[in-house]
């Protein structure tokens, strides 16, 4: 498949605004702003002092400090002189009117606040896919919609990963948690002798090969159906690819998932991260931190550095980690199980 003639890194920067005025909402409604002019701290000393869950703290507090409303002051977040002009109560710029209200009408800032004070309600709508992920049971109404969702939002950087990443020495390509599909559809269709297999939970297996099928590539792409926590998984892979895996679970659990990468992996063989990696500060970039910042509302997980990456893989075993930015703003992250 031909590369979109735009990237879509300015889908990625209109899409991720969304989170911008559910953090300044919640932040004002918590007490964020008041509790760092009173003195600064860093994100999980704020999330002590206010009792509030330290990985909601990690991912938001870069986000408003990318917003203008803090500077990280060796290690400590501070208040910036517009936060303190219109963030606080007793100045006569004072801003909550608007954003009070704004927080009302939106959802994610209900989800935010629920996310930081770690008391979660039961939803009924679809807000939170890692509930069903860690249960291994998702139903077909779910599945459909959040297989279209990640079909949307992966399907360029799918097709930009074949012009960039070398697949060329890989024969058979496990995608763990493949979703659509699109990512060994793309493969498939760019190298025609590479085979690859989708292992996912069994309504989405059903999905992706309805995506498999319309690509044109079911006799090298098949399906299937493990439930990658519970289930042995597949031997007679020379390569594991993950994308937007490991941003969708916590730090142990990442270190489980490389660890039984690390076991059904031939020697030799390579695992791949496909992830919206954050710099090394965890700060920067935008939309990376907003990202994250998504990741802590609807799921366990959050976006990784490099050198967070790398401790997971060399835990497990892995060897000669590597990354490449592959498309857009996303990277592989592979390594290598010694021969
Ligand atoms: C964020 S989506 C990523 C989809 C795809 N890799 C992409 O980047 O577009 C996470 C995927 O992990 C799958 N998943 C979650 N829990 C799983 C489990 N226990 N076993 C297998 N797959 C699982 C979900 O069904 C979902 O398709």
């Amino acid at each position: 498949m031909e590369l979109p003639v735009v990237d879509d890194t300015g889908i990625w920067n209109a899409w991720m605004t969304m989170l911008n005025v559910p953090a300044i909402s919640a932040s004002l409604e918590l007490g964020i702003f008041e509790s760092l002019n009173t003195e600064p701290a860093s994100a999980i000393d704020l999330a002590r002092r206010l009792g509030y869950q330290e990985r909601a703290m990690k991912a938001l507090l870069p986000v408003l400090c990318h917003l203008g409303f803090l500077n990280d002051y060796n290690g400590a977040w501070q208040l910036s002189p517009m936060a303190r002009q219109y963030m606080l109560e007793d100045s006569a710029f004072f801003w909550g009117g608007v954003f009070r209200r704004e927080g009302r009408m939106l959802v994610r800032h209900k989800l935010l606040i629920e996310t930081i004070t770690g008391k979660r309600e039961k939803h009924e709508g679809r807000d939170r896919p890692a509930e069903s992920w860690e249960s291994g049971q998702v139903d077909m109404a779910m599945a459909r919609e959040i297989t279209a969702f990640m079909h949307s939002q992966s399907m360029a950087a799918a097709v930009g990963m074949t012009h960039s990443a070398d697949f060329s020495k890989i024969s058979r390509v496990l995608d763990v948690g493949g979703g659509s599909g699109c990512f060994m559809i793309a493969l498939a269709q760019a190298l025609p002798d590479i085979r690859c297999t989708i292992m996912e939970l069994p309504s989405i297996c059903e999905l992706a090969r309805e995506y498999i099928a319309e690509g044109g590539v079911s006799d090298r792409v098949d399906t299937v159906s493990v439930d990658m926590f519970r289930e042995k998984w597949p031997a007679g892979y020379d390569a594991h690819f993950f994308s937007n895996i490991f941003h969708d679970w916590s730090f142990n659990t990442c270190r489980e998932l490389a660890k039984s990468s690390f076991e059904a992996l031939e020697p030799g063989g390579k695992i791949l991260l496909h992830e919206m990696l954050l710099h090394d500060s965890g700060h920067s970039p935008y939309p990376a931190i907003n990202f994250s910042l998504l990741m802590a509302i609807g799921t366990l997980g959050q976006q990784f550095t490099l050198p967070q990456l790398e401790d997971i893989l060399q835990s497990a075993g892995f060897v000669n980690v590597s990354s490449l930015n592959t498309y857009g703003y996303y990277s592989i992250v592979s390594a290598e199980k010694p021969a």
